[in-house]
């Protein structure tokens, strides 16, 4: 071919984007998103009871730890250089209106506790929510309206500032109000304030769809409602501009933090809050669904689960997310330590 021959066909054989793919080193050079362990969250499930390391069935690899459980476990996620932690407390009494959630000597306060006099620089976000504490399952106080009962919005609010305080109190440095009640991030912020503890970060599930994704952690937290379901709180999957609308109102009650919850098939949604809010630290929530799907196909040998995990999540961060809340975080730190 001569050299005339490629002078009418655009700019072949001048540029070629092979040149830059040649080796690891080459690749490493201009690679545009870096996934770090400084990035990932890992949730724990802290039950009641003593000597409790129970293997949660449908998330291959996670326990439910008992509380003299946790410090031992903590110290190995230090070592292994994690960072951060979520912390979801199943407790033994339960009833309609979540008291053991605010209760001092409650399970997540006795854990938090614990992580901080284990590891004090371990950052240790406290999930704001009902479900693991009421005994029916729903996200807030239960109220008939028109002869259906629903989540009551405003006396929830009350619920949520009571345990952030508690939460606060008992040394968690984030919180994160994750109900999807109207008006959540103004009571954790309303309820902080009062008590002094304006130094506090509140990071908020903000965009969170009432997806099928989340099965297999209701198991593990043990907090599937009991009837009904959570489309009259959560978000419609099929919505994506009503997120921003969610967003801007969630600022506007000072959160300092925003979440999309599930994150892989929700990367638009990641895409489109870090273009509209840049300036805004942008998590998402890689959930036990998106765990567990893939911890399956390796099990039955179809997939390189960690292989695949590292490209998901790095696409979560692709997309726009700052920090990501997932289960491979322990698996993966020797990765990426
Ligand atoms: C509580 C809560 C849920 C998750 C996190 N916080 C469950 C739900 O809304 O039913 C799901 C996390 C996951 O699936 O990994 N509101
Ligand atoms: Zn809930």
């Amino acid at each position: 071919m001569s050299k005339d021959q490629f002078q009418t066909s655009g700019h072949f054989p001048h540029i070629r984007l092979r040149r830059m793919r040649a080796n690891q080193q080459m690749r490493d050079l201009i690679r545009e998103t870096e996934l770090n362990l400084n990035d990932l969250v890992m949730p724990l499930f802290i039950k009641y009871g003593q000597d409790r390391k129970d293997p949660i069935s449908s998330m291959p690899g996670l326990f439910q730890f008992s509380l003299d459980k946790l410090a031992n476990e903590i110290r190995e996620l230090r070592s292994l250089g994690v960072q951060s932690v979520l912390l979801f407390g199943i407790p033994e009494h339960k009833d309609a209106l979540a008291s053991d959630s605010y209760d001092a000597n409650g399970i997540v306060q006795r854990a938090i506790q614990i992580v901080k006099d284990v590891a004090p620089e371990m950052l240790v976000m406290a999930d704001v929510c009902c479900c693991e504490y009421t005994d029916h399952g729903h996200c807030g106080v239960i109220e008939e309206f028109r002869g259906t009962k629903d989540v009551h919005n405003d006396k929830t609010l009350e619920i949520i500032a009571k345990q952030a305080i508690s939460f606060a109190k008992s040394g968690a440095d984030i919180i994160a109000p994750s109900g999807s009640i109207d008006g959540q991030v103004a009571a954790a912020r309303y309820g902080l304030d009062s008590e002094g503890f304006h130094q506090l970060p509140i990071l908020s599930y903000s965009i969170k769809y009432a997806s099928s994704l989340y099965g297999p952690f209701r198991q593990a937290a043990e907090g599937a409602p009991k009837f009904g379901d959570r489309k009259t709180y959560q978000m419609d999957p099929a919505n994506g501009m009503e997120a921003l609308r969610e967003v801007e109102l969630d600022l506007l009650e000072g959160a300092d933090m925003l979440m999309v919850k599930p994150a892989q098939a929700y990367l638009d949604v990641i895409f489109r809050v870090k273009q509209k809010f840049p300036h805004v630290p942008l998590g998402a929530y890689h959930v036990s669904g998106e765990f567990s799907m893939i911890k399956a196909a390796a099990e039955k040998g179809w997939i390189d689960g960690n292989k695949v995990a590292l490209e998901v999540l790095t696409g979560i961060k692709r997309a726009g997310a700052d920090f990501i809340i997932n289960y491979f975080t322990k698996e993966l730190a020797k990765d990426l330590g």
